[in-house]
């Protein structure tokens, strides 16, 4: 049995090479995503691993089954971007990892959130220009504000927790409400509830065909004047130039994206002294009340770590057993 995992990272090597260590399995790291080329490096390999927001199409799947690959292993959660139903027919087996660690995405979320709330990065800016007034930039407390929850998995039920911590009135919307929750009576019936309610809404689910553009001119349009919005989760989940555009007119105080809908080309690339060609993320970076960052709301020790432990363990069990805790398909 041999395995190889591409986008491995420096920080992800000392956890590759020390499931090896222990496991006497070998483990070949590759540095760059998978794709029509790098593809050819998986002949003779049981397992794949992988981490990548771009798409993983069928035609990948066809040439992995041709290379004898049994099993793909994404270090990630999300399984959006996979071609589920080509692994199938191809019959190879794909694992994720459900729970690398929900508190860092949660932790993240609300530190985000914190930093809109108190301008920290005006703040910042402003001190760096030597400007040291403090009006208008007055914030708010997170006590005095209902934070909407959508979403209610491990990552949406440990920002529920962090949010109760400060003092805050939280409410939720999930399309599969948890039982726990009911009984805290959290739950709205509806998005639309949701968004007449929140003063923050905070985004926790996976993406699915429904939810593609749930934050767009209309769905704002429902919301609070001045409502937060976060979102750690997919970037297809918000129609971004409405939101632009809502950000201006004031009906939207302030984002946090960790998501962009085209974030592929541009995440975790070095793009240093490049001119940028999405326009419609240039209009973003030049937003003081939007905050966004490359996706790295998952990206703590812990995480890293679970991420390939989880990973190496699951690809083994399916080409030792034909099954894994975390097996998707
Ligand atoms: C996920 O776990 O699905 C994430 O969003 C993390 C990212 C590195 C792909």
């Amino acid at each position: 049995m041999k395995f190889i995992a591409f986008n491995a990272r420096e920080d992800e090597q000392q956890y590759f090479e020390a499931w090896e260590k222990k496991n006497g399995v070998q483990v070949d790291m590759v540095e760059e995503a998978i794709d029509s080329t790098s593809i050819n490096q998986t002949v003779g390999y049981d397992g794949v691993l992988a981490l990548q927001t771009g798409v993983f199409p069928e035609k990948m799947f066809d040439k992995l089954s041709k290379n004898g690959v049994k099993v793909f292993a994404i270090r990630n959660v999300g399984v959006d971007n996979l071609d589920l139903e080509a692994a199938k027919k191809n019959g190879i087996k794909v694992t994720n990892v459900p729970a690398y660690s929900p508190n860092a995405i949660a932790e993240f979320s609300v530190t985000q959130l914190m930093q809109l709330l108190r301008n920290t990065t005006i703040f910042r800016r402003k001190v760096a220009e030597h400007d040291f007034r403090w009006a208008p930039f007055v914030g708010k407390e997170l006590r005095s504000l209902t934070v909407g929850v959508i979403g209610t998995g491990r990552i949406g039920r440990a920002a529920i927790d962090i949010y109760l911590g400060f003092g805050a009135k939280v409410i939720a919307y999930d399309v599969y409400p948890n039982p726990e929750l009911v009984q805290e009576g959290l739950y709205v019936s509806s998005y639309d509830e949701l968004f007449a309610q929140a003063d923050v809404i905070t985004m926790h689910m996976p993406a699915t065909p429904k939810d593609h553009h749930l934050i767009n001119a209309d769905t704002i349009a429902k919301m609070k004047k001045g409502v937060y919005i976060i979102n750690t989760a997919r970037g297809s989940l918000i129609n971004t130039p409405d939101l632009i555009k809502a950000i201006k007119d004031g009906q939207v105080a302030g984002a946090a994206l960790d998501t962009y809908e085209n974030e592929s080309p541009l995440f975790n690339h070095d793009l240093r002294g490049k001119e940028l060609e999405d326009k419609t993320f240039s209009e973003l970076l030049e937003l003081d009340n939007v905050l966004v960052t490359p996706h790295v709301a998952f990206y703590t020790e812990t995480a890293v770590k679970n991420m390939v432990f989880i990973a190496l363990d699951s690809a083994k069990s399916v080409c030792e057993k034909g099954h894994a805790d975390t097996l998707v398909i």
